[in-house]
């Protein structure tokens, strides 16, 4: 028969040749092919140890795997659609290679659980690498923010100037962000660390195998409990897709930062040429297109999530087919999101940081408006409805002048309500406003450098955690 099929046995015309198009994962699953090959070959070490294949079929099995990963590696395997996916790809070469005894190989064990693991140690494995981007981001945002403590720009509301802060601060805002995407990574890591394999097709197996083997070899905490639930879940997939959508709606935020400070109407920011696009009819232009498209793939990203949520919805236990689609939003989104936090991270470091037009932006908003307020009640003892009241005055005498309420002399301030005493004129100081701001957490330049040794001690324990969890304890 044509189109003979690894399950063909009860199917007495071949498959149409639609169907195979359709139907066949192995377009996108090959990448897989280490996950399976590794499954595969610490499945049948298990079923040896078991007394179910003898020593010497398990170590043909072993070795022929092997083989076929090389001819991938090599990119001499011939990958047929017809195949359908990768586990049966493999077996299929295998057992040219080895002859009959690798057929043994799918005893006590399904395609179901088969790819419940090979996906699970993918996920686990790109959770990993996240991490590790992640942690160099942060250690770039940190060094930029320790040589920034003093840089000070208009913080702002509503993206109106609102009170000064400086660089180091909004630098330090952004890896308390990145480090919660690690931290929910880790998490997410923790709670998956289960293997499923074994479950068999959705209701266990009645050969006396050894789960815990196969899970401790694979270097994950334990089998996964239930076998049903092990074939049909798929919460690892989309704990990571949610995971990867928090990261990419970060980077989004501080990508929308870097095209607004690099604008003419900012320039906080100057991008690297290296990091920087031209137009191809305006000869002036230098376009921010990294921080564009670092924006715009969160839309795939959370597209991403939305599929895998929308495919999970309506299963009914255990496996069925729709959870094929599970497979290319994460390679995806993990892919996507690889290549944004490297670029994201070249791109800060090749940025250059114009402090003096910070400094000047400054000067515009009022941004001492505040501490003249809070001046006139602590000082003063005027109650802070009034005290808001005299200030919004002293505002608009200096807008009369076109000036900012920090260039105001003290003669011009005291002219404008009697309550106003000469002292008050220090409170429009923007440094001193920014200092003033020492409260746990605030923007002071002393309470900067604090967040950054917090930041910096939890970066230390954040790798060493990371480093522990590489440990070769485990294969993945
Ligand atoms: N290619 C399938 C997938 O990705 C593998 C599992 C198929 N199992 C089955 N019973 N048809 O989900």
């Amino acid at each position: 028969m044509e189109n003979q099929k690894l399950w063909g046995g009860r199917f007495s015309a071949s498959a149409a040749e639609i169907l195979d198009e359709f139907n066949a994962s192995l377009p996108f699953d090959k990448k897989l092919y280490k996950q399976d090959i590794l499954g595969s070959q610490t499945h049948a070490k298990m079923l040896a140890k078991c007394g179910i294949l003898t020593q010497s079929e398990a170590e043909k099995i072993c070795e022929g795997l092997e083989q076929v990963k090389e001819e991938m590696e090599r990119g001499e395997f011939e990958f047929i659609l017809s195949d359908e996916d990768i586990h049966m790809a493999v077996e299929k070469r295998l057992t040219q290679i080895i002859g009959e005894v690798g057929k043994k190989l799918h005893t006590a064990r399904s395609r179901n659980d088969q790819v419940a693991l090979d996906f699970r140690l993918f996920v686990l494995d790109s959770n990993d690498n996240l991490r590790v981007l992640l942690l160099e981001l942060i250690d770039t945002l940190l060094e930029i923010a320790k040589q920034h403590t003093q840089t000070m720009l208009p913080g702002m509301t509503h993206l109106q100037h609102a009170q000064p802060v400086n660089f180091g601060f909004l630098m330090c805002a952004y890896v308390s962000m990145f480090a919660r995407d690690f931290e929910r990574l880790e998490s997410s890591f923790r709670r998956n660390n289960f293997c499923p394999l074994g479950a068999a097709a959705l209701a266990g197996t009645p050969y006396a195998t050894d789960r815990f083997f196969t899970a401790q070899t694979l270097g994950f905490i334990a089998p996964t409990l239930n076998a049903t639930d092990s074939v049909s879940d798929r919460d690892f997939a989309l704990d990571f897709l949610y995971d990867c959508s928090m990261i990419a709606m970060h980077i989004s935020r501080l990508a929308e930062e870097l095209v607004l400070w690099s604008s003419y109407e900012f320039k906080f920011i100057t991008l690297s040429d290296a990091y920087s696009t031209g137009s191809s009819i305006m000869p002036q232009k230098k376009n921010p297109d990294v921080p564009e498209l670092l924006r715009g793939k969160s839309g795939r990203v959370y597209g991403n999530l939305l599929s895998l949520l929308v495919v999970m919805k309506g299963l009914p236990l255990a496996y069925n087919k729709d959870t094929q689609e599970d497979k290319e939003g994460v390679f995806d989104s993990f892919e996507t999101l690889s290549i944004a936090l490297r670029i994201l991270k070249d791109t800060l470091q090749t940025m250059t940081i114009n402090t003096d037009s910070m400094l000047k932006a400054c000067k515009k908003g009022h941004l001492s408006a505040t501490d003249l307020a809070d001046f006139l009640v602590q000082t003063c003892g005027i109650p802070f409805r009034e005290a808001h009241h005299i200030t919004g005055k002293a505002v608009a005498f200096a807008e009369s002048l076109d000036k900012d309420l920090s260039d105001l002399s003290a003669e011009e301030l005291c002219s404008v309500d009697s309550a106003i005493p000469q002292e008050a004129h220090k409170s429009l100081d923007l440094e001193a406003s920014m200092n003033s701001r020492n409260s746990y957490g605030g923007t002071s330049t002393q309470a900067t450098k604090t967040q950054i040794e917090s930041l910096e001690a939890w970066l230390q324990l954040a790798k060493k955690a990371l480093q522990d969890s590489k440990e070769p304890q485990n294969a993945k």
